[in-house]
């Protein structure tokens, strides 16, 4: 009898074992198509993302690397009308997203190179955001890099701290029906002239 309940026992542990999907992606994405589905999007639908996208974008940013791994990078979500409306006043880029990420650093956290006259905030943010462009393609969402805003103005709307540096606005939202890639999107130079082999 304990053997059958024994054996019982065993083969309901391996049933639930073939039913839980270890670690599943959740996305049917590949990174090519990640990477060659992306285009700046310019005409947003009004519909605010999903948390579980958000969330999934933000969490690409924090994976993100950084220089001595100091993650100095402050990366502000704005949804609300009042803020959005904020943006809306420093940049007409925004293309109706409803959500904007603002992604700065920390001037007095970051790495300063050797020499001292450089330091490494603008290419941590960079990365930072660049790993939540593509992860917001992964699930569905479009984006758009918006630098076309004077940092400081758009600090000082935002009342954010006075050791932070704005690197850029993130526009995020799903594409209107007739989003399409600008032109330009599929007009890059040959390798040959951007790779150099020495
Ligand atoms: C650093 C950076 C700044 C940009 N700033 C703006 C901007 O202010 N407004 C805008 O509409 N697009 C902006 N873009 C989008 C570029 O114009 C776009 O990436 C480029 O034309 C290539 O098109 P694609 O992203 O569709 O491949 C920016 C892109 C980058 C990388």
């Amino acid at each position: 009898m304990k053997k059958q309940i024994l054996a019982l026992f065993a083969g309901a542990m391996m049933l639930a074992a073939c039913n839980t999907t270890p670690s599943q992606p959740s996305t049917v994405k590949s990174f090519d198509e990640i990477v060659s589905g992306r285009f700046s999007c310019k005409k947003f639908d009004s519909q605010q993302i999903s948390k579980e996208h958000l969330d999934a974008i933000l969490e690409a940013g924090r994976l993100a690397p950084t220089a001595r791994n100091d993650q100095e990078q402050r990366v502000y979500v704005c949804q609300s009308e009042e803020v959005l409306a904020k943006i809306d006043k420093q940049t007409p880029c925004r293309y109706n997203a409803p959500t904007c990420l603002v992604v700065a650093y920390d001037r007095s956290k970051c790495f300063v190179y050797p020499g001292e006259k450089y330091d490494s905030g603008a290419e941590d943010a960079t990365i930072v955001a660049t790993h939540m462009i593509l992860a917001a393609e992964n699930v569905g969402v479009k984006s758009c890099w918006i630098n076309f805003f004077n940092p400081d103005s758009l600090a000082t709307a935002l009342a954010l701290p006075d050791n932070e540096q704005v690197v850029m606005i993130m526009d995020l939202g799903y594409g209107a029906e007739d989003a399409q890639p600008l032109p330009s999107h599929s007009k890059r130079k040959p390798i040959e002239e951007t790779v150099v082999y020495m």
